[in-house]
């Protein structure tokens, strides 16, 4: 029976670490999954956490289970960051859990729009890999529109033409900011037509948060989400602290749901546990936990904000010094300048990227995606130069 299965191919994204791994040479540069590395390059645990983590050695009397929905103080804690301070819960019409990581979110909540009778998902490509998996893994069918335009601006057209077509039965998948892998996100007007046409199609919104913080700000990069929540009856919210807490293999995320009225929130939330409890019964505690006690502590607070400022300071000088280069070989670094977050692409043919690993020792996607944040003022010009000798 089990001979029954083939070969899968890994994961394009996760085997470049490997590749990475693997390569000898010292001036290899890691382009590859989204991790955040400081100037030297390296991917510390933030200061916040590690103050988080010695507290909750030292407070955490038991390790018994949870229970599906997880550290509900973590959930809660959150919220205020997401949904915006004043009246969070919007009047109880959301409710939330935990989810192992973002991955865990986003599958939960098209496993809920599925139960719910979604049948088919929008979504702007190019986009995140595994959104594509997920929805293919559930039996959803995915219809794509172009999320940008070659000029690498926001193909509104493509959006709206979408939200035109889709119907009730529909959901939407949508970026709220950092775009992955484009760094090309709405910007605060576009969200304001994208909310009432989302409203007018009637189509379901899956919002993915999952880069809070590496845009503008906490508060700013909210625009979209609390824009469009605002404006819909209902929506699902799939949330990750995996990156903006630097809490990548703790898997820290959480699914929202928000509904018309209060009262419909226990049924959503309790199909929410049904489905964590046949997939993974709970999530991984350690990490929310710290999340939690930093959230509720206003000094590790500032701290974690503060962490995430200097990130984002440097992903915005990298990114200048990008856009300085200009045109390199045949590639305009330009665009970059303006683009959000962790990501970019680096329109390069596979050959082209092939050789910016093979001649180079540069990782990045076969997408031509980058992880910006993995160039440093020490290996930038490097980067530049070898877009430059594969391109010409
Ligand atoms: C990425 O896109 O690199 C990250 O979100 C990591 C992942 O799980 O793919």
């Amino acid at each position: 029976m089990l001979n029954n299965l083939q070969q899968q191919p890994a994961d394009a994204l996760l085997a470049l670490i490997k590749l990475h791994n693997d390569d000898p040479r010292t001036s290899k540069i890691d382009l590859g999954v989204g991790v955040y590395r400081t100037g030297q390059g390296d991917t510390p645990v933030f200061g916040a956490i590690k103050a988080a983590e010695k507290k909750l050695l030292e407070t955490q009397n038991s390790k018994a289970y949870l229970g599906p929905e997880g550290d509900m103080g973590f959930v809660h804690a959150l919220m205020p960051w997401v949904f915006g301070r004043q009246d969070p819960t919007k009047g109880g019409r959301i409710e939330g859990m935990q989810t192992p990581g973002g991955t865990g979110a986003v599958r939960l909540a098209c496993a809920l729009a599925k139960r719910a009778g979604v049948k088919r998902v929008w979504m702007g490509t190019p986009s995140w890999p595994n959104h594509a998996q997920i929805i293919a893994d559930l039996g959803l069918e995915l219809k794509g529109f172009k999320h940008n335009t070659a000029e690498g601006v926001v193909d509104m057209d493509a959006l709206m033409g979408a939200l035109a077509e889709a119907t009730p039965e529909d959901a939407i998948l949508l970026h709220g900011c950092c775009h992955n892998p484009t760094g090309i996100d709405y910007a605060n007007a576009q969200w304001d037509a994208i909310a009432p046409a989302i409203k007018a199609a009637g189509v379901l919104p899956i919002l993915d948060l999952a880069y809070q913080g590496l845009g503008y700000g906490m508060e700013e990069d909210a625009y979209g989400l609390r824009r469009v929540l605002a404006e819909v009856p209902e929506a699902l919210i799939a949330y990750s602290c995996d990156k903006n807490f630097g809490l990548y293999r703790d898997r820290v995320g959480a699914v929202y749901v928000m509904m018309e009225s209060a009262d419909q929130v226990p049924a959503a939330i309790s199909n929410g546990h049904a489905l964590a409890r046949a997939a993974w019964s709970m999530p991984p505690d350690h990490g929310a936990a710290a999340v939690r006690l930093i959230l509720e502590d206003a000094d590790l607070t500032a701290m974690w904000i503060d962490e995430l400022d200097q990130m984002r300071t440097r992903m915005a000088q990298v990114r200048a010094k990008l856009a300085a280069a200009g045109v390199a070989g045949s590639v305009n670094l330009s665009p970059l300048g303006g683009q959000n977050g962790l990501f970019s692409i680096v329109p390069l043919s596979a050959e082209q990227i092939l050789a910016m690993r093979e001649k180079h020792g540069v990782y990045m996607a076969g997408s031509g995606r980058i992880n910006v944040a993995g160039l440093t003022m020490n290996n930038i010009d490097q980067f530049i130069a070898a877009v430059a000798d594969v391109s010409v």
